[in-house]
């Protein structure tokens, strides 16, 4: 966390990881408070590619105009575009001896400056944010804005993208009511969230979930199983199961889907493996769903516009303060700036005395616990 006093006349936005609605609105909300202070505005293609990358150079940077972000607040995705393979202290390089990772941050600094940068706003994850910190501890000046649909940063009450994915996964799992109802089945719903709850949790206790696992309580199959069962003698027809994709059984790994050189295992496939092992424990006709990747699309909701907008607005005010090194972060009512490496240190889990999870309890949700 550092204070920079010289004159910004150009900044820069970068968006990073995973797309989440409400990154457009993120980027309109600098753009125009940006505005206000007289600086210029322009967008890195791809996270950092538009930088380092060969075939994007010439066209890697978009001027970001006030005519440019008009009417995007409700638009999903991101109009700069994204990757989560582009960590520039570790950009992968393709080399006679096969794909390399090289610390080519040296780069970004040298572009920035050659495109008359001041400082650098970055929207994304705790990958990104880390990155972002690395940046502003060379020197850069850079404030970072907390995205994910995970939710699952420290120092901020909430992430953008969150509320919208959960309202979508809430949506899902009311239509999956009425037709497990309908023919008397257990239905395993799969949610993103890596290995944080925060998805599986709120969406399954909003939307009337019978049974939730979620990484941070290890679950135990017979005992989920002998949870569907009871209800069943008490005289339900139907079972909603919501499945973290990070959750993992008492003592056993989480599901993955594909090992990645250099990069973290992608998780997946522990809807499909609960929904078989109960079709064999409860003798129920037992199908699963995975949400996967719909939860990142689409519109915003309100709170996430909102939120995204005051998030913007807050990074540029950060920027004129002087501030560098720090994130927006929300701490009801108000925005604040909290250093960014307390932010990326450690992971956000659900902490399991939480009175959601009490909530859930008492509402007769089964944790598999
Ligand atoms: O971090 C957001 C997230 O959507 C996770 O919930 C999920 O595990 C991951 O990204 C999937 O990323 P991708 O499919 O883009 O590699």
């Amino acid at each position: 966390m550092t204070r920079h006093s010289t004159k910004i006349r150009r900044i820069a936005l970068t968006t990073g990881g995973g797309d989440a609605p409400g990154l457009n609105a993120v980027i309109r909300g600098v753009v125009m408070t940006a505005q206000h202070h007289g600086w210029e505005c322009i967008g890195i293609r791809n996270g950092y590619d538009g930088l380092l990358d060969a075939r994007l150079r010439r066209n890697g940077l978009m001027p970001l105009t006030p005519e440019r972000v008009s009417g995007i607040t409700n638009l999903g995705g991101t109009i700069l575009g994204t990757t989560n393979a582009g960590n520039p202290f570790k950009y992968p390089v393709q080399t006679a001896k096969g794909l390399e990772e090289r610390d080519l941050s040296g780069k970004v600094l040298s572009a920035l400056e050659r495109a008359g940068v001041d400082a650098l706003v970055a929207i994304g994850g705790d990958g990104s944010l880390r990155v972002a910190r690395r940046l502003a501890d060379k020197g850069l000046r850079v404030v970072g804005v907390p995205k994910t649909i995970d939710n699952d940063l420290e120092e901020t009450v909430i992430t953008f993208g969150f509320d919208s994915a959960v309202s979508f996964a809430t949506d899902c799992i009311d239509r999956l009511h009425t037709t497990a109802a309908s023919h008397q089945r257990v239905m395993v719903v799969e949610v993103m969230g890596r290995h944080a709850g925060w998805i599986a949790l709120n969406c399954g206790v909003s939307g009337d979930a019978h049974a939730i696992l979620i990484p941070e309580i290890p679950y135990d199959i017979g005992k989920l199983a002998a949870a569907l069962l009871k209800r069943e003698r008490e005289g339900a027809q139907h079972s909603i199961v919501v499945a973290a994709e990070g959750a993992a059984p008492s003592g056993g790994k989480a599901s993955t889907i594909e090992k990645r050189i250099g990069r973290p295992e992608r998780l997946g496939g522990i809807g499909e493996r609960v929904a078989g092992e109960l079709a064999v424990l409860t003798g129920k006709e037992t199908r699963h769903v995975v949400l996967g990747h719909l939860l990142r699309g689409g519109a915003p909701t309100t709170f996430d516009r909102l939120l995204s907008l005051r998030f913007g607005g807050a990074a540029v005010r950060a920027l004129a303060e002087g501030h560098s090194g720090v994130m927006v972060a929300l701490d009801p009512p108000r925005v604040r700036y909290v250093p960014l490496a307390k932010a990326t240190q450690r992971m956000k889990s659900v902490p399991v005395g939480c009175d959601t999870i009490r909530t859930a309890r008492d509402l007769g949700i089964c944790f598999g616990d």
